[in-house]
This record gives C-alpha cells, sequence and structure tokens, in this order.
C-alpha cells in the first residue's frame, strides 16, 4: 500500500497515472474495428503526457496482445456511464458531477442538451494537465463545463456549491473508477454527502469492485491473464484501500434511493458486444464488479 494521508499526484504518477491508463484503453478501444465506445480525444492525453508505457501501447496497438481483454472492460464501463447520463438528461436533468473525472472527455463528447452544467472534480495536477491539453487542442466543450479541483477527501462540496451546483435542482452524478482509491471514512462521506446534495429526480451510477476483488488476486490476475500488467510498472491494487466500507447499492437503497445493479459481463452482452473469449477465472474476478445505477425518487 503505497497511500498516505493528503498524498497528491500529476497524470504521470499514482493514482494519477490511472486516470492516464484508463484513457489509453479508451483510445485503444476507439481504433477497435468493432468499438463499443468513441473518445477521440483520449489520444491526445495519451500523446501529451509522453509516459513510455502507454505512448508505446497507442503507437503499436498490436504489441497491447492479451491487454486488450482489460480494453473491453474499459469499453463496456465508459459505455455504461455515457448511457447513464443521457438517460438523465432525458428525464430533464440540466446538471451533472463527475467526481474523479480524470480524463474522462464526457463534456466534449456527449451531446448534452442545452443549457447543461457538467462539473468536473478531480486533483489539481490532474485537471491542469487535462485543461492544457484540451486547449492546445482548441477543444470546446458541448455544455456549460466548470473544473472544481480538489481532494475526494476534503470538503468537495463546499467547493462544489461555490463553483455553482444547485442542490434544489436535481444532479446526475458519476462515480467512476474512483472507490478503491478512497479510505473508507471518504468513501462512506462521498455518498452520504451525494445524498444530502440531491433533490428529487437526482441519480448516481458507480463502479464497485466491492470486498471481492482483493488486491492480490487482481495483482496475480493481471499476469496470469493479460501476459502483462495493463498499467506498465504500476500495480494498480498498491493504491487501493482494502479498510471497511459500506456496500453503495445497499446504502443508498437504505436511504429510498431506487437502485438497479449489473455486472460487466450483462451490459456487453447488452451492447450486443458480448465478453466471449475470457478465461473463466478472469471472466470470475470482473464479475466481482457492480455497475450501479440508483435514482431518488423523494
Ligand atoms: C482510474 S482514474 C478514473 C478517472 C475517470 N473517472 C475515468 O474513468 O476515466 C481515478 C481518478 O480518481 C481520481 N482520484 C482518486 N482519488 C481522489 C481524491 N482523493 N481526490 C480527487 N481525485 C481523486 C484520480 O486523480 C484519477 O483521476
Amino acid at each position: 500500500m503505497m497511500r498516505t494521508e493528503g498524498d497528491s499526484w500529476d497524470i504521470v504518477t499514482s493514482v494519477g497515472l490511472t486516470a492516464l491508463g484508463v484513457a489509453t484503453f479508451r483510445a485503444l478501444e476507439t481504433i477497435d474495428p468493432e468499438p463499443m465506445i468513441h473518445d477521440d480525444y483520449a489520444a491526445w492525453f495519451v500523446e501529451a503526457a509522453g509516459e513510455p508505457h502507454f505512448t508505446q501501447m497507442l503507437d503499436d496497438p498490436a504489441s497491447v496482445g492479451k491487454m486488450r481483454r482489460f480494453g473491453r472492460f474499459m469499453g463496456v464501463r465508459t459505455r455504461f456511464f455515457d448511457e447513464f447520463f443521457a438517460a438523465a438528461w432525458q428525464q430533464g436533468v440540466r446538471q451533472a458531477v463527475i467526481l474523479a473525472s480524470g480524463l474522462d472527455a464526457r463534456a466534449y463528447r456527449l451531446d448534452w442538451p442545452a443549457g447543461t452544467v457538467v462539473f468536473e472534480i478531480d486533483q489539481p495536477r490532474v485537471l491542469e494537465f487535462k485543461d492544457r491539453v484540451l486547449a492546445e487542442h482548441g477543444a470546446v466543450a458541448k455544455a456549460d463545463r466548470r473544473v472544481v479541483a480538489v481532494d475526494l477527501r476534503d470538503d468537495w462540496p463546499a467547493a462544489l456549491t461555490a463553483a455553482g451546483l444547485d442542490p434544489e435542482r436535481p444532479t446526475a452524478w458519476s462515480a467512476e473508477g474512483l472507490l478503491p482509491f478512497l479510505p473508507g471514512s471518504a468513501h462512506d462521506a462521498l455518498f452520504e454527502r451525494i445524498d444530502a446534495l440531491s433533490s428529487p429526480g437526482s441519480s448516481v451510477a458507480t463502479d464497485d469492485f466491492g470486498r471481492g476483488l482483493d488486491p492480490q488476486r487482481f495483482a496475480d490476475t493481471e499476469e496470469k491473464f493479460f501476459g502483462s500488467n495493463p498499467f506498465g510498472n504500476l500495480d494498480v491494487s498498491d493504491l487501493w484501500y482494502d479498510d471497511a466500507r459500506a456496500v453503495p447499492g445497499d446504502w443508498l437503497a437504505r436511504q429510498g434511493w431506487s437502485v438497479h445493479s449489473t455486472t460487466p459481463v450483462d451490459l456487453a452482452a447488452g451492447y450486443a458486444q458480448p465478453i466471449t473469449d475470457m478465461p473463466a477465472e478472469l471472466l470470475d474476478l470482473m464479475q466481482q464488479a457492480r455497475y450501479v445505477s440508483a435514482e431518488k425518487r423523494r
């Protein structure tokens, strides 16, 4: 476990590097002959960061080999959250919060209805890098994008409301690829704060690896089934906390949210992109993940 209280990072170190990693897999998914998603922004970030492992993967996609298996799961995940936001705006929600946004380009990629405000929360150096690259490419957001540079272990609701979040209006929240990186106290506070800031009509989506995914098992499986570590020299599971925490879906249900939970394999089948070439042991591991969406009706 490499984490310390109040630790920080940029896009090529510690937890920041995981954001670059998932952007790399989104870039690879985008150029796949049968892509699950399109993210034309992801490659910009990988090129700009110049980190050797991920740069090599994009320069020579053939070298990615079995690590593409990991990428397919990233494609499923991206599509799940894309569809979550689309469902929210179809319900009339015009306020979105992307918690731990990393290099998520949804504010640019998705066709948000006019008048939608999209808040992005992440650590300052991650967001500085992201903004610099987007500015260099002249990218134009398709929503009123507001960047909130704050640590999610700190008082992020104060920073978010200062940036203009209106708790009286419904909000669509995402926490994608975030939960294991938070200590249990910050993890549980995250959902308590989302609940407190959510008026009826709000919704939240997250991917919950749960207690079933123990770090050592993940590390062993990476080597065994992806051929090598998708994140290069970084053992992502070293960055995770495995202390006690609430189960997000159960906790939200107890607060009266209407909860739906599914697995990556079921999602992929629903997207007509069934995951077929996975060894059973790997599938079992990835199936520990739950993709949870919940709606606050009252
Ligand atoms: C695996 S990346 C996922 C990024 C993005 N959600 C995506 O799926 O592309 C994890 C992200 O969580 C952010 N993160 C983790 N802990 C955080 C914290 N305490 N405060 C702010 N951001 C945090 C990291 O900076 C990083 O961008």
